[in-house]
């Protein structure tokens, strides 16, 4: 899956951000099958700027809460747990973000990264507290399934390529 112009033009616009040497690096973390966690935050970001005006939060806060709300450099595919003393990523992942975030020197209000460290909910206990929380662990969630089901189409693709050398007779087709 890959992001379109306005999302590219969006990620260039806030180039603070994405030009920054780590936050770089999300590019070869993978998200959801499909993307990789720079996409993705771009993805949850350009959501929020649009959805923030409409339940008055601020947008530039809804901006960088969605780009930096997954700023965590592991790859939750692999065992990472003498990293994080066996913790989940769903748990640790937030924590991380806003850590790399403030060591980054992105500055960081108490709202936004309680917004950050709860955007998990309801996979976390850490729960959201401002309208800016709802919007970014709303934006993650619509984001994150889309970014899933892009799959789809191609895993049928490979089920039918794998039952087809099994001899089974298998089409999308309607007859
Ligand atoms: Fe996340
Ligand atoms: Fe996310």
């Amino acid at each position: 899956m890959i992001l379109t112009n306005k999302e590219l033009l969006f990620a260039e616009k806030h180039s603070d951000i994405t030009h920054n040497d780590k936050y770089i690096q999300l590019k070869d973390v993978p998200r959801h099958g499909s993307t990789n966690t720079f996409d993705h935050s771009v993805r949850v970001a350009h959501m929020a700027s649009h959805l923030a005006k409409y339940i008055f939060i601020d947008q530039d806060s809804a901006i960088k809460v969605g780009l930096l709300h997954d700023f965590c450099l592991v790859d939750y595919h692999k065992d990472d747990k003498e990293v994080h003393n066996g913790r989940w990523y769903c748990f640790y992942h937030p924590e991380d973000a806003v850590t790399n975030s403030l060591d980054e020197g992105f500055i960081l209000t108490h709202v936004e990264k309680k917004a950050i460290w709860s955007h998990m909910f309801p996979l976390s206990t850490c729960i959201p507290t401002s309208r800016l929380g709802y919007l970014l662990t709303f934006c993650d969630k619509v984001v994150a399934i889309q970014e899933s089901f892009a799959n789809v189409p191609e895993g049928l693709i490979k089920l039918k390529i794998n039952l087809n050398e099994k001899g089974f007779r298998f089409s999308f087709r309607k007859n």
